[in-house]
């Protein structure tokens, strides 16, 4: 299983161990991981923003053009921002870091 670290604000890290396909709105959830999500993975409100670490950010598929017009909206954007209900476990991810905004 592919572990994802979650930096929060206060800067504590939080590892989670997730399944392959989740996307990491939920194992964030899982995790009690501070996120909001409030639209539940519908893209539709920006509040699961997350910002990727470079490294990471080049690895993941690029963002649809939906979601980078969501992300438009998000606060605190920066040039590796990801909507974490668009992002999907894949065995690769394992070890990929994000902080809440
Ligand atoms: S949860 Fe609303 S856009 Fe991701």
């Amino acid at each position: 299983m592919p572990h994802i670290i979650f930096i929060e604000e206060n800067g504590i890290e939080k590892k989670a161990l997730a399944e392959v396909g989740e996307t990491i709105l939920e194992v964030a959830r899982a995790n009690d991981v501070n996120i909001e999500g409030a639209c539940g993975g519908n893209m539709a409100c920006a509040t699961c923003h997350l910002v990727v670490r470079k490294k990471w950010y080049d690895i993941l598929p690029k963002p649809s053009d939906d979601e980078s017009d969501m992300l438009e909206l998000a606060s605190g954007l920066t040039l590796t921002s990801r909507l974490g209900c668009q992002i999907k476990v894949t065995e690769d991810l394992d070890g990929l870091i994000l902080s809440l905004p």
